[in-house]
């Protein structure tokens, strides 16, 4: 394995390290994001101000919408570098085998380490499928993205139990890919211990079932009808 001290980026260590920054600030904006949700239990005029003032905040220091094209900008990057990063590292480590091997080993692991390609892209078309329905309107029956309280609640309607489920289906996969993203983040970052280990392993596991749980309850609120 050739590794220099050249370039971070070049080292797979730095590389791992970008992988663990950007996945962190992902997961400080789902944390924000979670958290935020949870006001549509407030009713629809306090959700919808909410929502309106997440385009106002940094005024009057910038003009409306700045902030959230800052934050927009930020949270691109942070997919890219984090995507390209499990790619180059995922390259590596196929160039790494000298010889392919005749009969694939049983994979080792968690189903949770198992899938993270593939959890990541499911959560990459969900991103996309999702800014078209509440932030653009696109594909939402209400299609009015300064309504978002009866966006959500049109999006999640029970004739509609087909979006509900890819949902679901979407946050399930973005929670596997939290827990075991999460615990090697931790492990990248110096917890390499045993005692280390089962701390990361703590902490992912309390963190994606919060996150995913919290996101869970809108959708379900909407289909029981304590939301509507
Ligand atoms: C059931 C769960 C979720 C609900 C109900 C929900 C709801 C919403 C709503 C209402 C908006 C529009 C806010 C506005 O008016 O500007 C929004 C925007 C957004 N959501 Fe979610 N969200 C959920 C889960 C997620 C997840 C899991 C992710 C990421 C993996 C995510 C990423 C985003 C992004 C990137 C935006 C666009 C923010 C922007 O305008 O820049 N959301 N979401």
């Amino acid at each position: 394995m050739v590794v220099t001290t050249r370039s971070p980026i070049r080292s797979s260590v730095g590389l791992k390290a970008l992988m663990a920054v950007t996945g962190i600030l992902l997961v400080l904006f789902l944390t924000v994001h979670m958290i935020g949700n949870l006001k549509i239990f407030t009713g629809e005029i306090s959700f919808d101000h909410y929502a309106h003032w997440l385009r106002t905040i940094g005024v009057p220091l910038m003009p409306e919408t700045w902030f959230l094209w800052i934050q927009r900008a930020v949270l691109t990057f942070a997919a890219i570098g984090h995507i390209a990063s499990a790619a180059i590292l995922a390259r590596r480590a196929r160039a790494a085998r000298p010889v392919k091997y005749a009969h694939r080993k049983p994979v080792q692991g968690s189903y949770a380490a198992r899938t993270m390609r593939w959890g990541g892209v499911i959560v990459l078309l969900f991103v996309v499928y999702h800014i078209l329905d509440f932030t653009t309107g696109t594909l939402n029956p209400v299609g009015d993205p300064d309504r978002p309280y009866a966006q959500v609640v049109a999006g999640f309607a029970l004739d509609r139990w087909y979006v509900t489920l890819f949902y679901v289906l979407a946050l399930v996969a973005l929670g596997f890919h939290l827990w075991h993203g999460i615990f090697s983040a931790m492990r990248t970052l110096g917890q390499q211990t045993p005692a280390g280990e089962r701390r990361a392993r703590i902490v992912a596991m309390v963190v994606s079932v919060a996150l995913i749980g919290g996101f869970l309850t809108v959708p379900f609120a909407v289909m029981t009808g304590l939301v509507s």
